[in-house]
């Protein structure tokens, strides 16, 4: 559903920020208009988490999260955009935007699917349970799965049979259309008639987080071919943004979740305790999917196959996450396949063994080098990233340089290209064995400032130039419609750039420029960075044309010199490679 702005506006006036917020969070009067309170976001014993009645924008000083009314509730719910809306609509009672004729039909249609998947799940659960000792009854014993397991997860059987639920979805009023729109029943041929699509498998229902059956994956009884059968992309469901058992995980309170391939791993490892496991449904791990854990939890293990394809998976998953900052952990399984088949073998202590060895080693090493600098200080954040990146160059795997380099770059907050790079330049001087005085790094090593977080950025400088610029057009956006403003090229943050020109196209077009109207294109983390920026001290606006030719200025002399040690960087490797060449 779209919102306009008018809408947004109007949703926020009708729910202040100080009442929602204070719906969960004890409030009290400090300074000014702002109130305070215990951050509800992570764990603090004096309060740091600020809330403005004027701007009803919220923003906690500790952890960096802020934004307006809705994205309060996106970060407090764990909710989207749209979901958070029709949310706070409720609260207030106010309406949701009128649904034109299509949208209607649209949603009593995708409202019929829900129905008719419930059905059909309903349907083979109780064939399952039914008839001691059928053939999927049989299955399950052997495949070690437990009736309390049956039941949380739905698990059903679909009998050798051409017309089993088709006949009894008929008998509750579905129709053939519906049926194979849901992807349960196959069209005969020329149009007539059609036929179950599952036939003769143990099946796993796909449940979303508001609990809605949307698809199933049938998994053959004994030999076949296809082993695992899934449903198509209907309207309700896209493969590509949903995970098996994310319904189940995502109460857990793990703190992670457990990343595998398979539906029955997934529940193998459920029945052992490990409540937070799911499996993408047999596809490759998507952005959409790790967007989706990410409501959830920060960190995640993989488990996949021990196998090369499943080793190739989990580089592109560890991809996938780092970008979204997200930490990984990876589990290697010895002498079993997957983790199903570890667990039935070694038990599921063994399997917990490995999770938490999975810190292992390097991890602890690394706290040890932690433990021995003070983090606080420029000089001892250089002294950690140079043990580290001498820790780190030593293992073999590029992998776990990577995944073991975000971790420590996050710690001492700096960007971690910039400490992989520090360590891939150890690891050519020592393979070109020591024998040449270790070169000068060319770049320096960044610090990120005042404790936020979330955001780090590789050119400080630049980057205090451009909030700065980013405030002074939110405080006075007739600036906006000069025409020397800087350009994508003049930015050294591409978060940044992004605020910025949400902000300049919205003000020139005579859009909102509200907190509630940019949730609608701004995730979390960006809406807590601009809140960040627009909540720091008034700026002097008699001096704004003054401030803006200062932001300007210094954003094109950083801008400059990035290029200028891009430059040199090039040209360093470019002697170094002709010295290597070089064999006298
Ligand atoms: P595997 O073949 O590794 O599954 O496929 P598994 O869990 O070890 O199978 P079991 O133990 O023999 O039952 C892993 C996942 O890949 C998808 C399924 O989601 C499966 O769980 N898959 C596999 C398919 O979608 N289609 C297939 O034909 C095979
Ligand atoms: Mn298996």
């Amino acid at each position: 559903m779209r919102f306009t702005d008018e809408y947004l506006d109007e949703l926020a006036a009708r729910n202040d920020i100080v009442d929602v917020v204070g719906s969960y969070v004890r409030l009290t009067k400090k300074s000014g208009s702002n109130l305070f309170g215990l951050c509800p976001f992570h764990s603090e014993k004096t309060p740091s988490f600020s809330v403005s009645a004027d701007k009803q924008i919220y923003h906690c000083f500790g952890c960096g999260k802020g934004g307006g009314v809705i994205s309060f509730v996106q970060q407090m719910e764990g909710l989207e955009f749209a979901e958070a809306v029709e949310f706070l609509a409720k609260r207030s009672g106010m309406p949701l935007p009128r649904q034109d004729e299509q949208e209607q039909k649209r949603a009593s249609k995708r409202q019929r699917l829900f129905e008719l998947n419930k059905a059909a799940a309903r349907h083979w659960y109780e064939n399952l349970i039914s008839n001691p000792g059928n053939p999927g009854q049989q299955y399950i014993e052997k495949r070690g799965i437990e009736m309390r397991w049956v039941k949380n997860f739905g698990l059903g059987y679909a009998p050798e049979s051409w017309n089993d639920l088709t006949d009894a979805m008929a008998a509750k009023g579905f129709s053939q259309e519906e049926m194979i729109t849901a992807g349960l029943m196959k069209p005969g041929k020329n149009g007539h008639g059609g036929y179950d699509a599952f036939r003769n498998r143990l099946i796993f229902p796909v449940i979303d987080i508001r609990g809605n059956v949307i698809a199933f994956s049938g998994r053959i009884i004994g030999e076949g071919e296809p082993k695992y059968l899934n449903s198509p992309e209907t309207p309700v469901f896209s493969k590509r943004s949903n995970l098996f058992a994310i319904n189940l995980a995502k109460k857990s309170k793990a703190g992670y979740i457990i990343l595998t391939e398979g539906n029955i791993d997934v529940v193998s490892l459920h029945q052992s305790g490990f409540d937070s496991a799911v499996a993408s449904l047999g596809t490759s791990f998507t952005d959409e999917q790790a967007r989706l854990i990410k409501r959830y939890a920060d960190e995640v293990v993989l488990c996949y196959d021990a196998d090369t394809a499943g080793r190739k998976a989990s580089d592109r998953a560890i991809g996938i996450l780092q970008k979204l900052d997200m930490r990984v952990r990876v589990l290697e399984l010895q002498g079993a396949k997957d983790p199903d088949e570890f667990i039935r073998a070694h038990g599921a202590d063994a399997f917990r063994n490995v999770l938490e060895g999975s810190a292992g080693q390097v991890e602890y090493r690394l706290r040890l080098i932690e433990s021995k600098y003070d983090l606080s200080t420029e000089e001892g954040r250089v002294g950690y990233l140079k043990d580290s990146a001498a820790l780190l160059a030593t293992l073999p795997g590029e992998v776990e340089r990577e995944v073991y380099a975000a971790r420590a770059a996050e710690k001492a907050g700096i960007g971690r290209e910039a400490l992989l790079s520090e360590v891939e330049r150890i690891r050519k001087a020592r393979i070109r064995s020591g024998k040449k005085q270790e070169q000068q790094n060319v770049r320096p090593t960044e610090v990120h400032q005042n404790g936020n977080r979330e955001q780090r950025y590789e050119d400080v400088p630049s980057a205090v130039a451009e909030e700065g610029l980013i405030s002074l057009l939110y405080a006075d956006p007739a600036l906006c419609r000069r025409a020397d403003l800087p350009t994508e090229a003049d930015f050294s943050s591409s978060v940044l750039y992004k605020l910025y020109s949400a902000l300049l196209r919205r003000e020139r077009e005579g859009m909102s420029v509200s907190p509630a109207a940019l949730a609608s294109e701004l995730d979390s983390e960006e809406m807590s960075l601009f809140t960040r920026i627009i909540s720091k001290k008034q700026l002097e606006l008699s001096r704004s044309a003054e401030l803006l030719a200062d932001y300007i200025s210094a954003m094109r002399r950083r801008a400059e010199q990035r290029s200028e040690v891009d430059d040199l960087r090039g040209y360093a490797e470019r002697l170094r490679e002709q010295k290597n060449n070089y064999k006298p």
